[in-house]
Order: C-alpha cells, then structure tokens, then sequence
C-alpha cells in the first residue's frame, strides 16, 4: 500500500511532467490535403511525429517538450510513387516518407517558428516568408498571459508573387512563390556579407510583395521586429493552414 508520501511524490512527478509540454493543434482549413513537417533546432531529439497527413477540414495534436524550439510548415501536393517513395510538389523534406526524420523543407515554404520557454517564461513565435510561401498559415498561443497575438499570414501570395519568382506545378499553376534570396543568392536579398547587418539590408522591392500581402509575416532576414509575438504563462499552440482573413 502507498503512503502519502509516495502519493505525494507521484502528484509532484504528474504536475512537473504536465508542466513541460506543450500541445501544439494542427487545423486544415484550406480545401486540399496538407501534410506538416516539423524539425527540431538545435540538434534536439525530433518530435513524436515528424510529418504527417491531415485531410482538409481535420485537425491533429503534437506534444512538445518545454523548452522546445523548432519550425513548423506544410506540404502540398504529395504523393507516393511506383516504387514507394513519397514526395511532395512543394515543401518537400525529401525523407522519401510522409516523416521528415529530421530533415527541413526546401524553399519555398511558409514557416511557423516557435520558440518555447521553460518556466512558464516568454515564448517567442512568428511565421516567416524569408524561405518563401507555399500556403497561408497562422499560429495561435491558446492561453497564457501577456500579448498572445496571433500572427497571421492569411493571403495567397501565390496569386501575385512576379514570374521570375514562381514555381509552376505541372499544370502551370502557381503553387509556391520563392523568395528572392532563393533566387537570385545575392547579398541584398540574402542579407549576406557585405549586407549582413538591418542597416546594409533594407527591404527590396521583392520582399515588399511579401510584406504587402502579410505584414505580420518575416518577408525577408532582416524584417522588423514586430514581427515576431510574444507569449508568457506555457500557452498551446494552434497552426492554421489556409487561416480566413
Ligand atoms: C525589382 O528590382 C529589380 C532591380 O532593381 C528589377 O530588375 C526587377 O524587375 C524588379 N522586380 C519587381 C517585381 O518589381
Ligand atoms: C510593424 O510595424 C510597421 C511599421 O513600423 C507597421 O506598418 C506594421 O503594421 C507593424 N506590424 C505589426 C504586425 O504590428
């Protein structure tokens, strides 16, 4: 029989657990089959669940540990060929499965960052367009205390990103727009050395279509800082594909 001693403990060991993780929601609301990626930064272990399949209109749970930090995005166009191997038309990891196993997307891909804290402390997060756009997303912190905003990039860039831009899928639509780093893999769009600092990198004409369109969203390395939210208190998350306007 338990004394309350170990009744105790184990109530502390289920509280502390409790306390370091995160619940991070996937919504599709776009009217095709996404499949999100994640990856770990910092040579952390990868998540439960790599990449996964989630059917317009579903929606699907991953636990993070805490402090977590990584990147969130979503594939389009993926199927499985003759021989097995997955891939995808845009975002692809190349893992040649629906996991990604610890690889990133190649750009162009519109990112989810997050960035959670231990201790309850001041998570930062932001969705980024500095590899690109594929497809709208949003993040949402679901409780916690402070600012907790949520950052938004609802417009289809796709649908006005420059020809020199453009990726076509095989029927000529648009299906992602690069960004002009991925490009042109020049200093001033790269904000590589000699423009490696926000004085020398200014917003280009390139990334202001970007900005346009989703000014919440990083449009190249060196954006303002507002685009980058804040949230105390361990919130969850909540990641929109296609998010309404
Ligand atoms: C952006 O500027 C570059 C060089 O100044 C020019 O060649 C290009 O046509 C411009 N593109 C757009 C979409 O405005
Ligand atoms: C960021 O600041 C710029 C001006 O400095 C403003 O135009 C833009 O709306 C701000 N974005 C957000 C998300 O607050």
């Amino acid at each position: 029989m338990m004394n309350n001693q170990v009744i105790l403990s184990l109530t502390l060991a289920i509280f502390f657990a409790g306390a370091h993780a995160a619940t991070i929601t996937f919504t599709n609301s776009c009217p095709y089959t996404v499949w999100p990626g994640s990856l770990t930064s910092d040579q952390q272990p990868q998540l439960s669940s790599t990449g996964f399949e989630l059917a317009s209109g579903a929606s699907s749970s991953l636990t993070t540990p805490v402090p977590w930090k990584g990147r969130f995005w979503g594939r389009t166009g993926c199927s499985t060929d003759a021989s097995g191997k997955f891939s995808c038309a845009t975002a692809e990891c190349s893992s040649g499965q629906v996991t990604c196993n610890g690889n990133g997307a190649i750009p162009p891909a519109s990112l989810v960052e997050i960035n959670i804290v231990a201790n309850g402390g001041q998570d930062f997060y932001d969705v980024s367009l500095v590899d690109g756009f594929n497809l709208p997303v949003s993040v949402a912190p679901q409780g916690g205390t402070g600012d907790c905003q949520t950052s938004s990039c609802p417009a289809n860039v796709n649908a006005v990103c420059p020809a020199e831009l453009q990726v076509q899928g095989s029927d000529g639509s648009v299906i992602a727009c690069k960004s002009a780093c991925t490009q042109f893999n020049q200093p001033q769009y790269c904000c590589t050395p000699p423009n490696d600092t926000p004085d020398t990198c200014p917003p280009t004409n390139y990334s202001q279509i970007f900005e346009d369109q989703c000014p919440q969203a990083y449009s190249y390395a060196y954006d303002d800082v507002n685009s980058t939210f804040t949230c105390s208190g361990g919130p969850n998350y909540v990641i929109t594909f296609c998010p309404s306007a």
